[in-house]
């Protein structure tokens, strides 16, 4: 990007945000969601959902706070939550008595337990709740659980679709699940399957298979599991079954097919840097850091090499400014001003971190740095409050999942 006037570090877009978190923000590092793109990246995701005829699940732990949420929900026009950890899955059952949530990952009985004890509210786990499970043992102590708690445990089956993380990967394993359901009617009920295939979208080296070829087994595999199941336990199969699948990097394959009935997103409604892949070219980046620079000291000067150091600026232009952030060492990518670098030789900072660009950047002291998040879910946690800005302006501050 290319600073659009003389004087001016930024570009018209990250000048504005500047200008407004002079006057009107914290003057800390904030976590910004810019509301028009985000805006823009759900509108992408629900046409592709609508041209596939499926539901969007969102994917909670990667947008990891309730207002963010409700406003994706909203717009989205979706209730359906992935959650991936006991004490949000309690949180999102109060906040969203709405919800229909399946899990994410199977959670150690004991989790499931507990979300039983803090459970309250209207939200009806026995209507609203999948649990995802992965082995007949673990299905046996769920269902121990369940008869217990004289609860009925709704089931949605974990399959490997190609990922290799777990889940079912024959037949054979898969019907003593079914099996075990068939014989429990009482506490146990079938609700879907969930297979996750981000590999599809992450750009594997072409040797290894084209991301057509790469879907084409991952739906081959689902189906030999879909229809295994409508041929052996036809009394388990009916419509309305949650048959989950994708994510971020591969929602846009799914189009193609029609076993699926839902696909899964989260990240890619902020389009962090590592999320920059050929299948979600319609998104655009809606998540940045912003935070002020404290201090500017010119040439690099490295403790112990202290004059010595010069050297360092005269190789390289970019080192003779030298600025302190306000925090540091994120997982993000610096984004505005352009090139500036983080110092590895000085050390990274998660107070005050060191940062070289050149003089020419012109950046001044309680100018804003701007970075790009690698990925959501725990850097989002990192700052207090989400910011929202629309149109340049700070509009909302969400509280994030604690
Ligand atoms: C089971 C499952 N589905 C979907 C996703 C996709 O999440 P995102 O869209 O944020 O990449 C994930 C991410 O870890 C996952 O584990």
């Amino acid at each position: 990007m290319r600073p659009s006037d003389r004087g001016s570090p930024y570009n018209d877009y990250f000048r504005t945000l500047n200008t407004e978190l002079k006057a009107h923000g914290p003057m800390r590092p904030v976590m910004l969601i810019d509301l028009d793109r985000l805006d823009h990246n759900i509108d992408v995701v629900m046409q592709s959902v609508k041209r596939g005829g499926k539901h969007l699940r969102l994917v909670e732990k990667s947008l990891p706070s309730p207002g963010l949420l409700a406003y994706i929900a909203k717009r989205a026009g979706t209730q359906r939550l992935m959650s991936f950890h006991q004490p949000f899955l309690n949180h999102d059952a109060q906040v969203f008595s709405e919800a229909d949530i399946l899990l994410g990952k199977p959670l150690p009985v004991r989790s499931a337990e507990l979300f039983y004890q803090a459970h309250k509210g209207a939200f009806d786990p026995s209507r609203q709740l999948q649990w995802l499970l992965d082995t007949p043992e673990r299905l046996q102590q769920y269902l121990r659980l369940a008869q217990g708690l004289s609860v009925r445990l709704r089931v949605n089956i974990e399959l490997d679709v190609g990922l290799h993380r777990g889940g079912i990967s024959d037949n054979a394993v898969l019907g003593q699940m079914l099996t075990l359901i068939s014989a429990h009617p009482q506490h146990l009920e079938f609700a879907g399957f969930m297979g996750y295939d981000p590999f599809v979208g992450m750009g594997v080296p072409g040797i290894l298979g084209s991301p057509q070829a790469l879907f084409e087994q991952v739906m081959q595999r689902y189906t030999g599991y879909v229809d295994f199941t409508r041929q052996y336990f036809a009394g388990l199969w009916r419509d309305g079954l949650t048959l989950n699948t994708a994510g971020s990097p591969s929602y846009r394959i799914h189009e193609q097919e029609k076993l699926s009935t839902e696909v899964s997103v989260g990240t890619a409604l902020l389009k962090p840097t590592h999320y920059d892949l050929p299948s979600l070219s319609e998104h655009v980046p809606a998540a940045f850091i912003a935070t002020p620079v404290l201090k500017s000291t010119g040439l690099v000067n490295i403790p112990a090499l202290d004059g010595r150091s010069r050297v360092f600026s005269w190789w390289d232009p970019n080192q003779r400014g030298t600025y302190f952030i306000y925090g540091g060492n994120w997982m993000a990518e610096f984004e505005s001003p352009q090139g500036l670098k983080s110092n590895e030789l000085y050390g990274r900072s998660s107070n005050q971190e060191m940062v070289n660009g050149s003089p020419a950047v012109e950046l001044r002291v309680e100018d804003q740095v701007f970075l790009r998040p690698t990925q959501s879910e725990f850097v989002l946690l990192q700052f207090g409050d989400l910011l929202g800005v629309r149109g340049g302006k700070i509009v909302e501050a969400w509280p994030v999942y604690s």
